[in-house]
């Protein structure tokens, strides 16, 4: 056993231990051998090192001061222990000596039970106080620290940074130029793994839509809304990469329609569509016309055509042959509906709220949307996505600034106006938080067009 390269079993076996336990009794066969995995893991590492301190840090865990990565595979459990640590002010475990069983079903005992009381942390502990090989310590609250500020500085950069690749390479396509297909890759690699550890810092980047220059932003939207959806598919991350390239290459035969139409400030006339439609077929002959025809211009060629088509073939092209579309361009197309329905500057001239532009692609799942990857898609997104504009039941006006996957009608919110119509800033509240009588302290009432009240999302979520 080495510390570094399991600590991310660790983490997984406890979410495991958790999960199995609050749907089971702790009789159960299941638990008993998770348990007893964990008992042995732990064991083994206590024989070279003389404790285990695991700590939660913002999203992260670390053990013995080593920041524990984020692995595919062990995301969802990684999330959900996260979430679970919070829920009960948990902020680190320390494993002392060598554990017997009981031990650890003690602690998964008073970890199941705590959050159902005022004072999860100190019941907590007190449920633990006989047990010597243990110990827990209270969550540490970072309130934006120089850390999270960072984060967001670096998520913003590499965003921007993106934005402004995908113009150049729009502009060589659109002049014949050849283009740096390995820079792209590069770029997209590293999105992909912002997105493996930020992924709400990144949707958030693509919530805003009121830059100059919307195609390019809406490029990379696509691209982190597609790798987002394919990551929870379990795509792996060379994969991954190649959707994100894929993606951010949809719109290429964009290029070709004049400006004048694309930017059109009013509605498109009869003519104009039958342009705007030749898009997905401009795009494929670009895209070939690349010359390194290897497997991923050929993939990306297949999302361009294909990206409108819907999957019962009432969108465009009409093909005669009708086949099923490509994985990648059911994923696109999600992801390019969803971003151009949300915008003001695709097609249609009035953004949709994002729970609207839902509630849409909800009545096209099964018909023209791909059912089940819409599934993945909504709970990714969530009921109520970042920057949605909601109204509270305290009569606050406020901005999902995060989602929450198990209890998806309950995000985390940014109060932007306060009971009296003033403007505020930088107070965020957890929609899940109770006071004495276990009440919510706020819920969503509707959710409200951010156009209606001039409210500019970039202010807030930039
Ligand atoms: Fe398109
Ligand atoms: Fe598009």
């Amino acid at each position: 056993m080495d510390l570094h390269k399991n600590a991310k079993d660790v983490i997984n076996q406890i979410a495991i231990v958790v999960r199995t336990s609050q749907i089971h009794d702790a009789n159960n066969v299941a638990i008993a051998s998770s348990i007893s995995k964990i008992v042995s893991m732990i064991n083994m590492l206590l024989d070279k090192e003389s404790l285990i301190h695991l700590e939660l840090r913002g999203e992260l865990f670390y053990i013995n001061e080593y920041r524990i990565r984020y692995s595919l595979e062990y995301l969802l459990n990684f999330d959900f222990l996260v979430r679970e640590f919070k829920k009960r002010d948990l902020g680190s475990v320390t494993f002392k000596n060598q554990l017997k069983t009981e031990d650890i079903k003690t602690f998964t005992r008073a970890f199941i039970t705590a959050p159902f009381s005022d004072e999860p942390f100190d019941v907590f502990q007190e449920k633990m106080s006989a047990i010597q090989n243990i110990e827990i310590g209270r969550l540490k609250k970072i309130v934006e620290d120089e850390d999270s500020f960072d984060v967001r500085k670096m998520i913003k950069r590499s965003y921007f940074n993106a934005v402004s690749h995908t113009r150049g390479i729009m502009n060589k396509v659109k002049s014949g130029e050849k283009v740096n297909i390995k820079k792209a890759k590069r770029i997209m690699e590293s999105m992909v793994d912002h997105i493996l550890e930020e992924e709400q810092l990144l949707l958030g980047m693509t919530a805003i839509k009121d830059y100059d220059e919307y195609t390019y932003h809406h490029s990379v939207n696509v691209s982190i809304l597609s790798i987002a959806l394919g990551q929870r598919l379990g795509i792996s991350r060379k994969m991954l990469t190649e959707l994100g390239m894929v993606a951010l290459f949809h719109d290429t035969g964009k290029t070709e329609v004049p400006p004048e139409v694309l930017n059109k400030p009013t509605n498109f006339t009869d003519d104009e569509w039958k342009i705007i439609k030749k898009h997905p077929m401009w795009g494929l002959r670009a895209i070939l016309k690349l010359k390194n025809l290897d497997e991923l211009t050929m993939k990306s060629a297949i999302a361009s055509f294909e990206h409108h088509m819907n999957i019962d073939h009432t969108g465009y092209p009409t093909v005669r042959l009708k086949t099923e579309l490509d994985l990648f361009s059911r994923i696109v197309s999600l992801a390019d509906q969803y971003d151009a329905m949300t915008s003001s500057r695709v097609y249609s001239r009035t953004p949709l709220p994002p729970d609207k532009a839902l509630s849409i692609m909800m009545e096209r799942s099964g018909t023209q949307l791909d059912p089940l990857l819409f599934k993945f898609f909504i709970n990714m997104v969530g009921v109520y996505p970042i920057g949605t504009v909601v109204m509270l039941d305290s009569k606050e006006l406020g901005l999902v600034s995060e989602s929450n996957q198990l209890f998806p009608t309950r995000p985390r919110v940014l109060l932007i106006i306060d009971r009296q119509g003033n403007r505020m800033t930088g107070h965020i509240v957890d929609l899940t938080e109770k006071d004495e009588q276990d009440h919510y302290m706020r819920s969503i009432i509707k959710t409200i067009d951010p156009n209606k009240y001039k409210i500019n999302l970039a202010e807030y979520l930039l």
